[in-house]
This record gives C-alpha cells, sequence and structure tokens, in this order.
C-alpha cells in the first residue's frame, strides 16, 4: 500500500495542476464515482413491458402529451422540462395548483426501488399513475385516461398490451380519487369494468415507466478527472483537470466531510432515506416523509404485491422487507443524487435552501443533530445523521466548486439494442 502511495506521489510531483497525490484509498472512491461505473437498472419484475421498444415510443408520447390532463394544458414535461434535467427549477412543482414538494430530475431514475422524497410508490410505473390522478397536477380520472388511449393511441396501446375493453358504458370522469360526482360515477361501474380501466391506467404507468428508463446523464467533468487519474495518466489534458479549489472539495466530500456516506457511488446516493433536518418549510406542520410514505407505499393498490404487478411475490423483497412505522424515519427524505446539481437550485425536498452554499452551510452547523439517535436499520444508518462539521469559508467554497463539477444534461439513452419481449 505504502509503496503505491509513493508512486503516486511521483506521478503528481510532475504536474502543475494536481493539488494532492491521491491515497489508493481515494483513488478507489474517485474510481468508485465515474458515470461509468453505473450498473445497468435494475429489472422492474412488476413491469414485464419496460425494455419493450414499442411501450418506450408509447410512453414517449405520453410523457409529453398534454392532452392527457383534465384541463387539457399539462403534460408530466409540464414540470419535468428535458432542458431542465427534466425538472422545473421550481421550489415546489406546480401545474393546476402546486404540490408541497420540489420537482425531482429523472436521470438514471429506474435505479431507484422507492419513488417520490418519501418513496410512496415502489416502482417508476406506479409512481407515474400519482400525478395524473392529482388534482394539482394532471387532473384527470382513470376513466378519462382510458378515453384518451382509446381515441389517440389505440394501436400503439394494443401492440404491446393487447385489445382495450370495451369502454362505451365507462362515463369519461370516474375514478377513485377524483372529485365526489367523479368517485360517485367510478363507484356505480361494475366491479369487472373498474379492473379493467384500472388496468388499462396500469398499463399507461407501464409504458411511462419503459421512457423514464432511457433517461440518463452525460459525462462530466468531474468523470473526465476521474477517467484520467484511473488511467494513471501522468499529466491531464486541460479537460480533464479540476482547479486546486476543485479538488480541495473532492476530498473534503470523500474525506472529513463524510458526504459519501449516503451521496455514495458513481450517482452520488445511496436511493435510502435520511433525516438531514432540513428546517421544515411549514414549521407547524413538519413534513414527516418516509414515516407516512413507508405505509403509503404497503397500502398502495399498484404496488408490487398488488393485481396490476406483473411479479411474483417472491420478487417483491423491496416491498415484503419494508422498514415502517420507525419513528426514526420522521422528516427522513431520499437522498438525492448530485450529478447535475449546481444548475438546478433551489434545493431540498420543499426547495428550502436557496444555493449549494446554503446547503453547505446547513451542513456546517448541522442544526439539530442528534448523534444518540444514530442507529443502523438494515445496513443504513437511520435518524438524525449529521454531525456539525466545522468548515471554514474556504472549505466551504471549496464543496461548492467541487459539486459545480458534476455538470450533466439529461438525455435519452440509445434503446434501439433492445428487442421485444
Ligand atoms: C405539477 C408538476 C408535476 C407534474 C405534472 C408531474 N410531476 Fe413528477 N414530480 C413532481 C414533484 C413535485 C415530485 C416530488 C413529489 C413528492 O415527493 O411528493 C415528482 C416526482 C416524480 C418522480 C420521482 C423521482 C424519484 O427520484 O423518486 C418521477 C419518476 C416523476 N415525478 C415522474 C412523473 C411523470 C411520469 C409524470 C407524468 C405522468 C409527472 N411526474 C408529472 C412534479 C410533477
Ligand atoms: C446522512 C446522509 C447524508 C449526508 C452525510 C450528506 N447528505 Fe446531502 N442530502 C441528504 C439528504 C437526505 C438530502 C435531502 C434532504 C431533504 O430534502 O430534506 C440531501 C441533500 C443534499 C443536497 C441538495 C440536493 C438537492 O437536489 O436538493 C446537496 C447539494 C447535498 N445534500 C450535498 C451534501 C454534501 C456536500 C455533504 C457533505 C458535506 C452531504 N450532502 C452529506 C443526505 C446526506
Amino acid at each position: 500500500m505504502r509503496a503505491g502511495w509513493i508512486a503516486l506521489g511521483m506521478v503528481f510531483a510532475g504536474t502543475v495542476h494536481a493539488q494532492a497525490p491521491w491515497s489508493p484509498a481515494d483513488l478507489d472512491t474517485i474510481a468508485s464515482m465515474r458515470l461509468s461505473q453505473v450498473p445497468a437498472a435494475p429489472a422492474d419484475a412488476s413491469n414485464r413491458h419496460e425494455r419493450d421498444p414499442r411501450a418506450i415510443a408509447l410512453g414517449k408520447e405520453l410523457f409529453f402529451d398534454e392532452r392527457f390532463s383534465k384541463p387539457g394544458n399539462v403534460s408530466c414535461a409540464t414540470c419535468h422540462q428535458p432542458a431542465f434535467q427534466f425538472q422545473d427549477g421550481k421550489p415546489r412543482g406546480r401545474a393546476i395548483g402546486e404540490t408541497p414538494r420540489r420537482t425531482q430530475p429523472l436521470a438514471h431514475v429506474a435505479h431507484n426501488a422507492w419513488f417520490f422524497w418519501d418513496g410512496r410508490k415502489d416502482s417508476l410505473w406506479a409512481q407515474a399513475l400519482a400525478p395524473l390522478e392529482d388534482a394539482r397536477e394532471h387532473g384527470g380520472t382513470r376513466a378519462l385516461y382510458a378515453h384518451l388511449v382509446a381515441e389517440h393511441y389505440r394501436a400503439e396501446y394494443e401492440a404491446v398490451f393487447g385489445p382495450l375493453p370495451d369502454l362505451s358504458n365507462v362515463p369519461r370522469d370516474a375514478g377513485p380519487k377524483g372529485t365526489t360526482a367523479e368517485r360517485v360515477a367510478w363507484r356505480a361501474l361494475d366491479k369487472t369494468v373498474q379492473l379493467a380501466v384500472s388496468r388499462v391506467f396500469a398499463n399507461l404507468g407501464k409504458a411511462i415507466a419503459a421512457y423514464e428508463r432511457t433517461l440518463v446523464h452525460t459525462p462530466s467533468r468531474f468523470d473526465r478527472y476521474a477517467e484520467a487519474l484511473v488511467r494513471g495518466k501522468p499529466r491531464l489534458d486541460e479537460s480533464e483537470r479540476l482547479t486546486r479549489e476543485e479538488e480541495t472539495g473532492l476530498a473534503l466530500f470523500i474525506g472529513r466531510g463524510r458526504c459519501n456516506t449516503c451521496h455514495t457511488g458513481p450517482l452520488m446516493t445511496d436511493h435510502y432515506f435520511h433525516s438531514t433536518r432540513v428546517p421544515p418549510r411549514e414549521p407547524g406542520r413538519p413534513d414527516l416523509g418516509r414515516y407516512l410514505g413507508a405505509d403509503e407505499a404497503l397500502a398502495d393498490e399498484f404496488n408490487c404485491l398488488g393485481a396490476f404487478s406483473d411479479a411474483q411475490p417472491a420478487q417483491c423483497r423491496e416491498l415484503r422487507f419494508i422498514v415502517h412505522g420507525d419513528p426514526l424515519l420522521k422528516r427522513a427524505f431520499k437522498t438525492p443524487g448530485l450529478r447535475g446539481v449546481a444548475t438546478r437550485a433551489p434545493y431540498m425536498h420543499a426547495g428550502q435552501l436557496a444555493s449549494l452554499a446554503r446547503v453547505i452551510a446547513h451542513y456546517a452547523e448541522a442544526p439539530e443533530s442528534l448523534p444518540a439517535e444514530r442507529r443502523i436499520v438494515q445496513g443504513h444508518v437511520m435518524g438524525s445523521e449529521l454531525l456539525p462539521l466545522k468548515l471554514s469559508d474556504k472549505e466551504a467554497a471549496a464543496l461548492v466548486a467541487f459539486l459545480a463539477t458534476l455538470d450533466s444534461t439529461t438525455i435519452e439513452r440509445a434503446t434501439a439494442v433492445a428487442k421485444p419481449e
């Protein structure tokens, strides 16, 4: 080990830019953070259409189709805008009305086991159904969406999912989550008709999920630097360099700052829930986050164990072994990935912090830090998990500078290789 360290030191001694020779352990960590290390997204057994190119194409149409909303002018892309990393840069998502949380970006979203800030959905397809029926977002009912598919995408839908049911006796506005009139209309329907309509609705989610699975990050300045380091290049090209300040930020990120205990791996997230005690937006009514989200996932009719899932119960491991009801989950939120983070202020689950400098100041102070509550549940550190960091102004600025090297745009991965199933 020692010899390796010295050899690296010699490599870097000859360069003008490198702030420090990285230790072998640091180099391993940096290597593990490269975008090239992102594995293939895990298969979602509850959606057997997720790799079908026809489902991907239909899902893309649906994602951008504003007709799939009650007022006819809201699509997923209203809030998840391709040019802004599939988010909207607002503190809280807004369409028909305002939602209580910030719109999440979507690159590599299929790597999650849980969706939304509180993980109240256990699959990407089940997630897509929520905004469609939310009065503040798309505002429509599942009956409306079934009719819209029949009118605009019948052939595309039937090629993937088989024949649409007969909708001639289904009113346009009927659904279990709608207005009083829409709920009454829904309850008046025969159970088998309800099931058929809900199945069409679930299938729309499956097509949208197939499209979302294709969204990925482009490589960042950090990746070019890390790739060159890992290759052991004796002298880095201009485009491969980080400034001293950026390197200092990286050293803090993987070192004393312990940022990568949660923001870990190439996507800089452990995809799990942690309490970092960000000040709630409404102090009188704090958002309980994962504490409620876990129970909602268990109760969701569209979850992995439900009637619309393509999975065998044994394949629903995440849901079957879910941690729920634990008070330590109160105010815990999903660790956001950090690629592209510098260009999507404001931050945190309700956009509470306006800038990265504010985020770092939050970590430096770690308000309400309760180290006594630290606890390990299924390999994850739970409870209030931050220790005050004590950063100098220079160090705080270095962390901000490092985060900006994770620049990214979101693109569609070439999908031509996927074979229909
Ligand atoms: C009104 C704006 C708005 C619309 C319209 C909208 N979303 Fe979202 N989206 C959000 C917000 C806000 C969140 C986070 C909400 C939460 O955690 O409670 C979110 C979260 C998500 C997530 C979770 C990402 C993750 O990492 O867990 C996905 C996936 C997603 N939306 C996809 C969609 C799809 C697909 C549609 C269209 C069917 C859609 N959204 C429509 C605002 C919107
Ligand atoms: C205990 C786990 C944990 C640690 C350690 C941690 N974070 Fe976080 N980070 C989170 C969670 C969870 C959130 C979202 C919190 C929320 O929205 O309430 C977050 C949010 C962020 C955000 C905002 C991203 C966004 O899209 O809103 C940034 C930037 C960030 N962290 C950077 C850092 C840095 C830099 C460090 C080290 C100084 C660090 N984090 C340490 C878990 C952690």
